[in-house]
């Protein structure tokens, strides 16, 4: 049985003003929904401020990246100790990072290895492009993030990370995939592609979300199939009642 997962990726969204408000709307309503884990991103700046508004909430706070060394001449990062200070997730391979940022698969790696040695909980996020899934290239493209950015990562210790699957034609685009053809990528291409870089039983375990254009009122059809196992938001993270009609789509109690 793998647990649900939602998560709210606030990307760079909220002063620390505006997050303590979101957070202070959401956290009853949030903090009472049983039988799924829930998970706020904000920006870093507002780590420290929501950390502990949190505390006895049931509800997990999350970086939406970090670096993977442990200090040093690295301007403008965080390390995975800084990250934990405040968090138990962190987001990895962002496709904005990956576009926008110049992440690679080795980066990916990198940060995946430090967040498994820091103790957190990551969050990889995978996905092909439009022009990608337009010329039938989804599978190729997912299996080869997956291959490389799971590289060299203990089987033993596998099934505390979560993939997100975001394909990137769906972000932001109100354009969200069926559920039916996430399902598929998900079992055709990632699980496939787990099971060769760990083995079929840590495949199984592993929590995969859906993510792109996610809203209340889609939610229940992604939820409603097999191989999904809750959703990383966007947009709809940002506003207290759509996230908390997500998180109650995903809940199994
Ligand atoms: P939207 O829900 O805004 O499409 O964003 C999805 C996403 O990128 C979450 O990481």
């Amino acid at each position: 049985m793998r647990t649900p997962l939602v998560a709210g990726n606030w990307k760079m969204n909220k002063t620390t003003a505006e997050a303590r408000e979101l957070v202070a709307t959401i956290l009853a309503p949030l903090g009472g929904i049983a039988g799924v884990e829930k998970v706020l991103c904000p920006p870093s700046t507002s780590l420290p401020v929501i950390a502990p508004m949190l505390t006895g909430a049931d509800i997990g706070l999350g970086a939406q990246n970090m670096h993977w060394e442990e200090k040093g001449a690295f301007t403008g990062e965080l390390a995975p100790s800084m990250v934990k200070e405040f968090c138990g997730y962190v987001i990895i391979g962002h496709s904005e990072r990956r576009a926008y940022f110049g992440e690679t698969d080795e980066h990916v790696n990198k940060k995946l290895r430090a967040a498994m040695k820091a103790g957190l909980t990551p969050i990889v996020c995978v996905g092909e492009t439009l022009d990608e899934y337009e010329s039938g290239r989804t599978g190729e493209v997912v299996s080869r993030q997956i291959k490389l950015g799971f590289a060299s990562v203990d089987s033993a210790s596998a099934s505390r990370i979560v993939i997100a699957y975001e394909p990137v034609w769906a972000i932001g685009t109100g354009k969200a995939s069926s559920g039916e053809n996430a399902n598929g990528v998900v079992r055709q291409v990632i699980r496939r592609a787990l099971s060769e870089v760990f083995n079929e039983n840590a495949a199984q375990s592993m929590r995969v979300l859906y993510g792109g254009s996610v809203t209340g009122s889609n939610a229940a059809e992604f939820f409603s199939q097999p191989e999904i196992d809750g959703a990383l938001v966007g947009g709809a993270s940002l506003k207290a009642d759509e996230f908390v009609a997500i998180a109650k789509a995903a809940s199994r109690p």
